[in-house]
C-alpha cells in the first residue's frame, strides 16, 4: 500500500528518494512522485502513473536538490493518475506533502474551510495540504502552528510528511494510526514508512507515534506532541540485511521466498531453543495463555489460513477451546467473548489496519494479547502485549510464502510450549517434527520441473480452478486457493471437499481443474471419493497426497510429516504451482494488479 520517504541532507534526494520508492515497492502501488528542493527555494515535482521506472525517466537529472519527499500511491480516494498522485501542492505552491492513510471527514473539511479552492485532485490527501496553506495564510501562523492545526480538525489515518517552500530546511512529519520513522544519519536525516526504504542510508530509526509532529532537519530530529510538548525517543537499529532485500539470481521474490522455506523452519528451531536445546518461549508470556479459558485468533488472508492451521495445534496440545476470526469482521462484530480471553494476532507486516483496530478495542478491554508477525517494531508488535517473531527474513512478494509457514510453525512451537506447561505433552518432539519438515520442503522445493510441467498441464488456459479437501488439507485448500487467484487471476476457490455435492458441484463442467490435497488418513477415502464425483462430470483432477496415503496415479506426493505439521509441506506444491501459473500467463509475480503487500487501511 502507499509508501513514503523524506530526505533532508547534503547529498543528491533525487536519488536517495527514488532509491527508497523503489524499495517501497513491493507493498503494491498505482502511481508515484517525489518534490525536491535546495537551499535556494527551487522546488521540482515529478509524478508518473505506473511503475517508477516511468517516473525515474520523468526525472530531471540536472535538477539539483537537498531535500524532498516521495511517495508511491495505492488508490483509495480517486482513480490511479498523475493527477491524483502525491505529492500533492497547496493552491499557492507553497506547501507540498505526501500523505498514507485515509481522511474520512475529508468532505466535512472542505465544506467548512476551503469552498473557495479549486481542488486539482479527487484525493482526500489535497484537502490536507490546502488546510495548511489556509490556517498558515488567514490566521498568520507559522508551519508547525498551521500543520497543527490542519492535522488536529482530521479524522480517520495518516502518516505525513510536509515541506514548506519557503523554508526547504525542514522537513515536517505527522502521524496517526499509519506507520512513520524518523531516520537518523550522520549529517542528514530521512523518514519513511517502512525502515527497508532507508536502510542503505541508515539504521538507526525512532519510532513516531500516534498524535505526534517531527521537525527533521539535517541536525536534529525534534519530535512534539500536539500540545507542544517535547518527546525524547530513543533510536532502535532496524535489524535489516540489505542483501535480504536482493533478489539475486532469482527472476521474482516469490521464488526465492518459496525456496528459503526450509531454512526459515531451520533458524526458528535455533531462535526458539534455549541452552538446553528445549523449545522455550518466556514464561511471561506463556502464563497468561496457560491460563486462560479461550484463545481467539484475529489475522486476514493467508495469516488468517495460518490460525485455521493454528487452531488445531493449539487445541491439539493445550486443550484450550480456539477461536479464529478475521480481523476486518471481528472488531465491528465481535462475539461474546469468555470470561479470561488471550488474543492473538497474526500479520506478516504488524501493520495491517484491520488486526489494528481489534486490537486497540482489546486494549481498551485490557485483555492480553500476543503479536505473532515477521517485522520487529511493528504497530501490532509495539502495541501488543507480547510479540513472537517469524524470523522469515523480508517478504517482499506481495504474495504470502515464507510467512505463511513461519506462521504455523511459531504456533506449533507456541503449543507445545503451553502444552508441556500444562503437563499434557511429556515428550516434546517439536525440534525433531520440524527439522523432518524441513527435509520434506527441500525435496518438494528441489521438484521445480514436475510441479511447472503440472502448471502448465492444468492451469495455462482455464478460468476457473478449484482446490479441494478436508480437515488440514481444507485449510491448506483456501490458502492454496487465495495463492493462485491472487498472482494468476484465476477464479479459484479453496473449499471442503464434502461440500461440493451440496451445491457447488454445479460449477464443474468438462475441463476444470480441481485439485485434492490427501493428507489425513481418516478422511482420505472420503477426499478421494469427491474427487472421483467431480471426473465423473469432465473436471480435470490432481492429487497431492502424502506418502504412506499415496495411489500409483498421484501426480504429486509429499513427503511422510507429523500429519499435524502436514499443512507446512503439503502448502509448497501449491505455491509452486502458483507461482508457475502466474509466470506462464506473463504476470508481475512479485507485484499482482490491484494488491497491495501491506494493508494499512481498513
Ligand atoms: C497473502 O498472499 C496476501 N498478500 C494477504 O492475504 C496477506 O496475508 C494479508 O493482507 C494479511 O497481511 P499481514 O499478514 O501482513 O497482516
Amino acid at each position: 500500500m502507499c509508501g513514503i520517504v523524506g530526505y533532508i541532507g547534503s547529498r543528491d534526494a533525487k536519488e536517495i528518494l527514488l532509491h527508497g520508492l523503489e524499495k517501497l515497492e513491493y507493498r503494491g502501488y498505482d502511481s508515484a512522485g517525489i518534490f525536491v528542493i535546495n537551499e535556494e527555494n527551487n522546488g521540482h515535482l515529478f509524478k508518473e502513473k505506473g511503475r517508477i521506472a516511468a517516473l525515474r525517466s520523468k526525472v530531471d537529472n540536472a535538477v539539483e536538490a537537498n531535500a524532498g519527499i516521495g511517495h508511491t500511491r495505492w488508490a483509495t480516494h480517486g482513480e490511479p493518475s498523475v493527477r491524483n498522485a502525491h505529492p500533492h501542492q497547496s493552491a499557492d505552491g507553497r506547501f507540498t506533502i505526501v500523505h498514507n492513510g485515509v481522511i474520512e471527514n475529508y468532505q466535512e473539511v472542505k465544506d467548512a474551510y476551503l469552498e473557495h479552492v479549486d481542488l486539482v485532485s479527487e484525493t482526500d490527501t489535497e484537502i490536507i495540504v490546502q488546510l495548511i496553506a489556509w490556517f498558515a495564510e488567514t490566521e498568520d501562523l507559522d508551519t508547525v502552528s498551521a500543520f497543527k492545526k490542519a492535522i488536529v480538525a482530521l479524522e480517520g489515518s495518516y502518516a505525513i510528511a510536509l515541506v514548506d517552500n519557503t523554508d526547504p530546511e525542514v522537513v515536517y512529519a505527522a502521524k496517526n494510526k499509519s506507520p512513520l520513522l524518523l531516520g537518523k544519519g550522520d549529517g542528514f536525516n530521512v523518514i519513511c514508512s517502512d525502515a527497508m526504504a532507508m536502510i542503505k542510508e541508515t539504521n538507526q530509526f525512532v519510532e513516531l507515534m500516534d498524535k505526534e509532529i517531527a521537525v527533521v532537519t539535517r541536525e536534529e530530529l525534534i519530535i512534539e506532541n500536539f500540545s507542544g510538548e517535547r518527546i525524547e525517543r530513543q533510536s532502535y537499529t532496524a535489524e535489516l540485511d540489505s542483501n535480504d532485500l536482493e533478489k539475486g539470481t532469482y527472476p521474482y521474490y516469490m521464488l526465492k521466498e518459496i525456496d528459503e522455506q526450509p531454512a526459515v523452519m531451520r533458524r526458528l528451531v535455533l531462535k526458539y531453543q534455549d541452552e538446553d536445546d528445549n523449545l522455550s518461549i518466556a514464561p511471561p508470556m506463556v502464563s497468561p495463555i496457560t491460563n486462560s479459558d479461550r484463545i481467539y485468533y484475529n489475522a486476514s488472508g493467508t495469516s488468517y489460513h495460518a490460525g485455521l492451521v493454528g487452531k488445531e495445534l493449539i487445541e491439539e496440545m493445550t486443550n484450550i477451546p480456539t477461536e479464529v476470526h478475521i480481523s476486518s469482521e471481528f472488531g465491528y462484530h465481535t462475539p461474546l467473548l469468555s470470561e479470561n480471553p488471550f488474543f492473538i494476532f497474526i500479520s506478516q507486516s504488524g501493520e495491517t489496519a484491520d488486526s489494528r483496530q481489534v486490537l486497540v478495542k482489546m486494549n481498551e478491554m485490557n485483555y492480553p494479547s500476543l503479536t505473532i508477525t515477521n517485522v520487529a517494531g511493528s504497530t501490532l508488535s509495539r502495541e501488543s502485549t507480547y510479540t513472537l517473531l517469524l524470523h522469515a527474513g523480508p517478504e517482499i512478494a506481495v504474495a504470502s510464502t515464507k510467512a505463511y509457514t513461519a506462521q504455523i510453525a511459531v504456533l506449533a512451537i507456541l503449543s507445545e510450549v503451553v502444552g508441556s506447561e500444562k503437563g499434557l505433552i511429556k515428550e516434546p518432539n517439536m525440534i525433531q517434527d520440524l527439522g523432518i519438515v524441513a527435509n520434506a520442503m527441500q525435496s518438494l522445493v528441489d521438484e521445480k520441473d514436475t510441479i511447472e510441467s503440472l502448471a502448465s498441464d492444468y492451469l495455462s488456459i482455464t478460468r476457473n480452478a478449484f482446490y479441494i479437501g478436508r480437515g488440514m488439507d481444507y485449510h491448506v485448500a483456501l490458502e492454496a486457493a487465495l495463492k493462485l487467484k491472487e498472482i494468476s487471476y484465476i477464479q479459484t476457490e479453496g473449499f471442503a471437499a464434502g461440500e461440493l455435492k451440496h451445491g457447488t458441484i454445479a460449477l464443474i463442467e468438462k475441463g476444470t481443474p480441481v485439485i485434492a490435497l490427501v493428507t489425513e488418513k481418516s478422511v482420505a477415502g472420503h477426499t478421494r471419493g469427491n474427487l472421483q464425483e467431480t471426473k465423473a462430470r469432465g473436471a480435470h483432477t490432481m492429487v497431492i497426497s502424502m506418502d504412506g496415503l499415496d495411489r500409483p496415479d498421484d501426480h504429486i506426493v509429499i513427503p511422510k510429516v507429523n500429519p499435524i505439521l502436514s499443512p507446512l509441506v503439503s502448502v509448497i506444491p501449491t505455491q509452486l504451482l502458483s507461482y508457475y501459473c502466474s509466470l506462464h500467463r506473463g504476470n508481475d509475480v512479485d507485484k499482482p494488479r490491484n494488491l497491495a503487500k501491506s494493508v494499512t487501511v481498513e
